[in-house]
């Protein structure tokens, strides 16, 4: 088998991202149980609760799911940068009455035990983003019997994951909610739209590209298809699923998203992501060039979110969700992904019947 034909025998092809914060096991066994391909995000979790967190969505789903990790660099802060980070975070901490985090010990889970966690429990799939394996490290994948995704924000970003052995890409464009991937660029030749992205990777990469970023119903499912991608990716349009985490004002602020709310931001993690913008990324704006790079920052910001979310208080939390995050429609995951692959059909449907009036009266 490849990852094109696992993507193509799908009863629906439609993988719900992994969202870090947003969404656990529970939403991964729902989508595939569904007929989609549920991901579960393992950025955030210990080495030794992967296999476990594998193995017990393997106990509720014999369908096919994926497993993602952030690809991290090691954190290596210069002297004196994290107390300076932290020095310019004192007055938010201060303002929602939390405590100034200590210098931590450790800025991230250690990819590498993460990453050999993966390879021991053999998903189906598993998915990176923010850099690239080696070819040492996809071959281990696929030896286990795991398809490699990466993720890619440029052409230049596909190609390369083509050349260590990935079996797909995932094409990030710029409308996508939560992190960019990039890895390759910097952050303004990372921002390709979807349109455009998915179709200039079809072109230069032969391997299957799965669409990501502004999908937000059956219209975008059917318009990534027609791009040529094999799948598509939606994160923000199940923001507002029953089996989502989010903090409950996170969830309030997605709900009562106005016209383009959202924007990118760095202020938060030390890495650009899209979210809802508010106070904390407005008033950090002019500095967010000066924080220190993810996973420092990151963080290091990690406990005034967290008291942010206790606080009900959506100014100081990273509220991820991308463009079309007006579009988010609450219910249950899998009436989700039935009600959007039907709408594609419509939408096929209606676009047969148009070209071919079209061409009738040529
Ligand atoms: C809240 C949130 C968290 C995300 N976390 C991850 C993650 O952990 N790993 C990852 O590869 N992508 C993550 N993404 C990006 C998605 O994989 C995907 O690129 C994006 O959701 C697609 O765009 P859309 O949000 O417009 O559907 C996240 C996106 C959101 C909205």
């Amino acid at each position: 088998m490849t990852l094109a034909a696992l993507l193509d025998s799908l009863p629906i092809p439609i993988l719900q991202a992994p969202m870090v914060g947003a969404t656990l096991d529970e939403m991964t066994v729902a989508v595939s149980e569904a007929g989609g391909m549920g991901t579960l995000a393992a950025g955030a979790l210990a080495p030794a609760d992967i296999g476990p967190a594998i193995d017990a969505i393997r106990t509720r789903t014999s369908a096919s799911f994926g497993v993602n990790l952030l690809m991290a660099p090691k954190a290596d802060p210069a002297p004196g940068e994290v107390d300076a980070a932290l020095a310019r975070l004192a007055p938010w901490y201060a303002d929602l009455g939390a405590p100034l985090p200590e210098t931590p010990n450790q800025f991230a889970p250690d990819f590498d035990a993460q990453f050999d966690a993966v390879v021991a429990a053999a998903p189906p799939v598993a998915s990176f983003t923010f850099a690239i394996l080696t070819p040492t490290q996809v071959k281990r994948l696929q030896a286990a019997g795991t398809y490699v995704v990466g993720t890619a924000t440029t052409v230049a970003e596909a190609r390369a994951w083509a050349e260590v052995g990935a079996d797909g890409v995932c094409a990030q464009g710029f409308e996508a909610g939560g992190h960019r991937g990039h890895f390759l660029g910097d952050i303004e030749q990372s921002l390709v739209g979807t349109l455009a992205l998915v179709a200039t990777i079809r072109a230069a990469v032969d391997l299957p590209v799965i669409a990501a970023g502004g999908i937000m119903d059956g219209r975008g499912v059917a318009a990534g298809l027609a791009l040529g991608a094999a799948a598509v990716q939606m994160g923000t349009a199940f923001l507002l699923a029953d089996e989502t985490v989010t903090s409950r004002p996170w969830r309030r602020a997605a709900a009562a998203a106005t016209d383009d709310p959202t924007r990118l931001t760095r202020a938060f993690t030390g890495r650009y992501a899209r979210g809802i913008e508010n106070r904390f990324m407005r008033l950090m704006h002019g500095v967010q060039d000066d924080v220190p790079a993810y996973p420092v920052q990151n963080r290091l910001t990690q406990p005034l979110r967290a008291a942010a979310a206790k606080a009900d208080d959506p100014e100081y939390l990273s509220l991820w969700a991308g463009q079309a995050v007006r579009l988010a429609r609450t219910g249950r995951a899998a009436d989700m992904i039935r009600a959007w692959w039907a709408e594609a059909a419509e939408v096929a449907d209606a676009l047969t019947a148009r070209t071919r009036r079209g061409q009738e009266t040529e």
